[in-house]
């Protein structure tokens, strides 16, 4: 094991909330000492979508796997470890379930303090791994279930400022790419498409009022689904590339433009952006180039790839600060697939 100071804190964390098991271990919040994801999409692309029944049953066989990879992987014991967190929700029940009673037996027979996380803070969280937050910050949120953004003015505290009012963005993204016959998950490979196409078929910015940080994506989905069935219907060839660019860039362009105005109105010192659509290259390059030409005093956090879907450091990051507050749960912690981010 590496040097340790008596006045770490390690945190074992683990996610289950969707279709990874996760296990990490993070040390002061920002160093990550071990980060195991078991990933199941294979199992679930030939449904086209995330079945809950299985992926409960796969967190059950991989769980305590990873909690084990992961102790391994520090070169650490549970005597080692501070605290333990564990996502309690949003997510889907059964998955939530399985994450939050491993969390409570390693606790109880740790005997160390269990930690509850909201996945959405844990997203937020996977930024402080690149650069210490500097209030107050502005987060934008882009996941499978989440589209937000979320004012930070103090550590663990959360203004959510804009949501959607229909799909997130990656459920956009995800039934998009049903449309287009690609397999789940649809959001990297409408991204990959999109980078060999351009976007030359004119579809919808939705902005909604002028000045409203909400979004909106289920009339651009409808859009690109009528789009396909009229050029079928005429028996038009669709250029796939070119309609997943022009996707993309309905997506990226309100996604950005939002941004950056929250940034100037409400005058924050960072932007960070947040959950498995910041993996989008689109995304990620767009963002650079408008507050480098805008907001050049903004810094702007993108995590990492292996960071930007569902993993434990972030529950870790997140579970830290949260263990610092002096937030605990007992061993009566139960999932929360409802839980809001507050
Ligand atoms: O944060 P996440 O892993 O799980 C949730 O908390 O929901 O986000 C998953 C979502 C999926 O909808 C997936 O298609 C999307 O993130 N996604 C992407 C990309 N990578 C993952 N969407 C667009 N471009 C990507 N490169
Ligand atoms: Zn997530």
């Amino acid at each position: 094991m590496s040097q340790k100071n008596e006045r770490d804190i390690v945190v074992l964390a683990i996610e289950t909330s969707c279709d990874e098991t996760a296990a990490a271990i993070v040390r002061n919040g920002r160093e990550v000492l071990a980060n195991v994801v078991a990933s199941q999409i294979e199992s679930h692309k030939r449904f086209g979508g995330v079945v809950p029944e299985v992926a409960s049953r796969h967190h059950v066989e991989e769980i305590t796997i990873v909690i084990e990879a992961a102790l391994e992987e520090a070169n650490m014991s549970l005597q080692d470890v501070t605290a333990i967190a564990v996502t309690e929700g949003p997510g889907l029940v059964g998955a939530l379930l399985v994450g939050v009673n491993a969390a409570k037996a390693v606790a109880f027979a740790s005997s160390k303090p269990l930690v509850p996380v909201h996945h959405i803070a844990g997203h937020i969280y996977a930024n402080r791994i690149v650069s210490e937050f500097q209030f107050p910050l502005l987060a934008l949120i882009v996941s499978g279930g989440h589209t937000e953004l979320v004012l930070m003015r103090e550590h663990g505290h959360y203004e959510v400022i804009g949501e959607t009012r229909d799909d997130a963005a990656g459920e956009a993204y995800d039934k998009v790419a049903r449309v287009l016959g690609m397999p789940y998950p649809g959001g990297p490979n409408i991204d990959r498409l999109a980078q060999t196409g351009d976007p030359l078929y004119p579809l919808p910015r939705i902005w909604l009022e002028p000045d409203s940080y909400d979004f909106s994506f289920s009339g651009l989905k409808s859009a690109v689904i009528n789009l396909v069935h009229n050029m079928e219907q005429r028996g038009e060839q669709v250029n796939e590339a070119n309609l997943a660019a022009s996707f993309q860039a309905s997506v990226v362009e309100v996604l950005v433009g939002k941004t950056v105005n929250a940034a100037r109105n409400l005058n924050v010192k960072q932007v960070l952006v947040a959950g498995g659509v910041a993996a989008n290259q689109g995304l990620r390059t767009a963002m650079n180039v408008a507050f480098q030409a805008e907001l050049p005093n903004v810094e702007l956090i993108i995590p990492p790839l292996a960071l930007c879907g569902d993993n434990a450091v972030m529950i870790a990051a997140a579970g830290t600060i949260a263990y610092q507050q002096g937030r605990r749960a007992g061993l009566d912690l139960n999932a929360n697939p409802g839980l809001q981010l507050l």
